[in-house]
């Protein structure tokens, strides 16, 4: 439910040579349009994303490259055939070409996948017709991978850090731990068998009133109950799931036991609500840091990336920081800086950037919305 466009110049290979600057950078979320729906609706999100792409592209651009973009009839069937579903995007996308010249750029990412596919297409189309203005090649970008590499970068270069990586991925569409031996290369170790977490949280926030996203309102409830203590008469507990077996998640049954206890004392009162997102946060958290934890054992991992937007989640950072140093694991904890933790483009592009560094560039014929794509694809 993001639709962001960035413009980011980046330099060397992967190592310490590296380094990359955002030149700019449009985001937009239709979390909001989504609220009343409970979740992403995938025909309202492709609308918005057609809406919204144009705009944030001018926004990544600036003022650096005014102008017009001259072109030819040829040009413009092209385009028009490319954007055949999206009429609004060519209608913009005509307009942009009337206000911006063509900017220095060497390629395009976009994401292709995993996600909602009608709304993957409309990014993909737009590639599609960019790459045909501006004559330049086009890396298609798993939407996962930049949950990974987004962590890895500080202030304009790569982190320090050693091989093996275990990356714990946490989004609203997935939660997977994931080993990498090297750069680019991924083993999906465990990945949850019903909701993701982000889901979890969306799910349980809409149980208890509040609206699409509520991750982040959960945790602020969770939070205001232990600052203050909050407790219950029948005290509320929720059984950690699968925490012992293997790397594999699942939140549903989890989501069954948190609707009993809603269910058991409606009309909720704000304090049971203290009480429910408390021990929901506690469980979630647990289940997550624990497996995090034993993966980093048995792999030795050097360094642990939590990427996807669950990792904004101030307890799980501080809670999964607090317990690497007190299991005396000494792996390096990587974290995004919260407000990149959620979807965003950035991401996107520095991943992007060293696929086109490799010149792994697809055909604009090959290229397709691939809604179940997998890290390991
Ligand atoms: O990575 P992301 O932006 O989108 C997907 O790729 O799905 O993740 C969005 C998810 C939503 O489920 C949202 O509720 C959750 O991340 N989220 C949080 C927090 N901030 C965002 N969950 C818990 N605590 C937060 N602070
Ligand atoms: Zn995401």
């Amino acid at each position: 439910d993001e639709a962001g466009v960035s413009l980011i110049s980046a330099d060397g290979a992967y190592g310490p040579d590296f380094s990359y600057s955002i030149l700019g950078n449009g985001l937009t979320s239709q979390a909001a349009l989504h609220a009343e729906y409970g979740g992403v609706y995938p025909n309202l999100a492709k609308r918005e994303h057609a809406r919204s792409l144009v705009p944030m592209l001018e926004l990544a651009l600036g003022e650096t490259y005014r102008g017009a973009t001259p072109i030819s009839e040829d040009e413009k069937s092209a385009l028009a055939r490319i954007l055949e579903r999206e009429p609004e995007l060519l209608e913009h996308l005509t307009e942009f070409l009337k206000k911006f010249s063509k900017p220095d750029v060497d390629a395009i990412a976009v994401t292709h996948g995993p996600g909602l596919e009608p709304a993957l297409w409309v990014g993909i189309n737009f590639a599609k017709a960019l790459s045909l203005l501006w004559q330049v090649p086009i890396v298609a970008v798993n939407h996962m991978e930049g949950h990974v590499v987004l962590p890895l970068m500080h202030d304009g270069k790569l982190s320090q850090f050693e091989f093996p990586l275990l990356s714990l991925l946490i989004s609203g569409g997935h939660t997977e731990l994931v080993l990498s031996e090297s750069f680019g290369k991924y083993k999906i170790l465990g990945e949850t068998r019903d909701d993701a977490a982000g889901e979890a949280f969306d799910k349980v926030a809409r149980m208890l009133g509040i609206p699409y996203p509520g991750g982040p309102k959960i945790s602020a409830l969770a939070a205001e109950a232990r600052t203050r203590g909050v407790t219950s008469e029948t005290p509320v507990h929720f059984t950690r799931p699968m925490l012992h077996d293997g790397y594999d998640f699942s939140f549903s049954g989890l989501k069954t036991a948190v609707r009993r206890v809603v269910e058991a004392h409606t009309p909720v009162s704000e304090e049971m609500k203290l009480v429910i997102a408390r021990e929901f946060e506690d469980t979630v958290a647990d289940v997550l840091i624990s497996k995090t934890l034993r993966a980093a054992e048995e792999y030795g991992a050097e360094a642990i990336v939590v990427g996807g937007g669950v990792s904004a989640n101030t307890f799980i950072r501080s809670e999964l920081a607090r317990k690497i140093v007190e299991s005396g694991n000494d792996a390096q904890l990587l974290i995004p800086p919260p407000e990149l933790a959620t979807d965003n483009s950035i991401m996107i592009a520095l991943a992007g950037y060293f696929h086109a560094r490799d010149k792994d560039f697809i055909e604009p014929d090959a290229l397709v919305a691939r809604g179940n794509l997998r890290l390991e694809d």
